[in-house]
């Protein structure tokens, strides 16, 4: 049912935003090169309106899968992939939780921003592990718990329980009321094209599943099943935002349960 929460949720929210492909692309360069992409299968997990999934397959990767969960993002991906002109990359619907693709299938599994919306985030991984070849990369960019998530956690908690037709209004008021930020956040707008502080706000207080993880939890499930930490960022470069910490990391050959 909450998954159903999750794809209905997307369906909405951020179905056609996309975030602009240069500054992006930039970001995506602190962890991967064309070099090391070429002629490689991609998994992009979660791809949303699948900026990654565009960039991966425009730098030379061999093959790009975007699956989400979210027909509304996975149209919006389908009609990027036709404006970039691109023929290495495809979209389906998919639940990460349950893939549909053999073990050790693919080279390299981004998944940037997406387990934590899962009902069982290390279920998740543990998929996208199994998916992955031995020597291949798995990246993960996930939301931080600090010492205030549980504020932001006892707002969302209250607003998610809100009629869902008061939300929009709702994160229109809070964003007027967040004076101090918005400032910082017109400015902001403006750097990633167009996406506003009320939507921010309904992604941040209205998701119905949302998990906060200390790096360190993550990093030991990864070791502990074989992997090597190649890369480790304690904000995501995407946003210079806080919120997530990124590991890249090498699935050991042969796989070590
Ligand atoms: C915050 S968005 C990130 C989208 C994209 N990775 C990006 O960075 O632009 C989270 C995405 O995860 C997807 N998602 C959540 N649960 C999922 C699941 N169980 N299987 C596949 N996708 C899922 C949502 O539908 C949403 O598109």
């Amino acid at each position: 049912m909450n998954k159903e929460k999750v794809s209905r949720f997307y369906d909405v929210v951020w179905t056609e935003y996309i975030p602009e492909y240069e500054a992006t692309e930039k970001h995506w360069e602190i962890f991967f090169s064309e070099n090391e992409i070429r002629d490689k299968s991609v998994l992009d997990a979660g791809c949303g309106t699948g900026i990654f999934s565009i960039i991966f397959a425009n730098n030379g990767a061999g093959s790009v899968t975007g699956i989400d969960i979210s027909e509304g993002s996975l149209q919006t991906a389908q009609s990027l992939k036709e404006k970039f002109e691109l023929h290495n990359a495809q979209f389906q619907k998919e639940d990460m939780l349950h893939l549909p693709f053999q073990d050790e299938q693919f080279d390299i599994v981004w998944a940037w921003g997406t387990v934590h919306h899962t009902t069982d985030p290390y279920k998740a991984i543990e998929e996208l592990i199994r998916v992955l070849k031995g020597g291949g990369s798995i990246l993960l960019a996930v939301y931080t718990r600090t010492k205030v998530t549980f504020i932001h956690e006892f707002i969302r908690k209250i607003l998610v329980r809100t009629p869902k037709k008061t939300w929009t209004a709702l994160s229109k008021i809070m964003a007027f009321f967040l004076t101090p930020v918005v400032f910082f956040f017109k400015r902001r707008e403006k750097s990633r094209k167009g996406e506003k502080l009320e939507e921010l706000i309904l992604d941040w207080y209205f998701v119905p599943i949302r998990y906060y993880y200390k790096p360190e939890e993550i990093q030991s499930f990864l070791e502990e099943r074989g992997f090597t930490i190649e890369h480790f960022l304690p904000a995501s470069g995407r946003f210079n935002s806080t919120s997530n910490f990124i590991f890249k990391a090498r699935k050991s050959t042969p796989f070590v349960p």
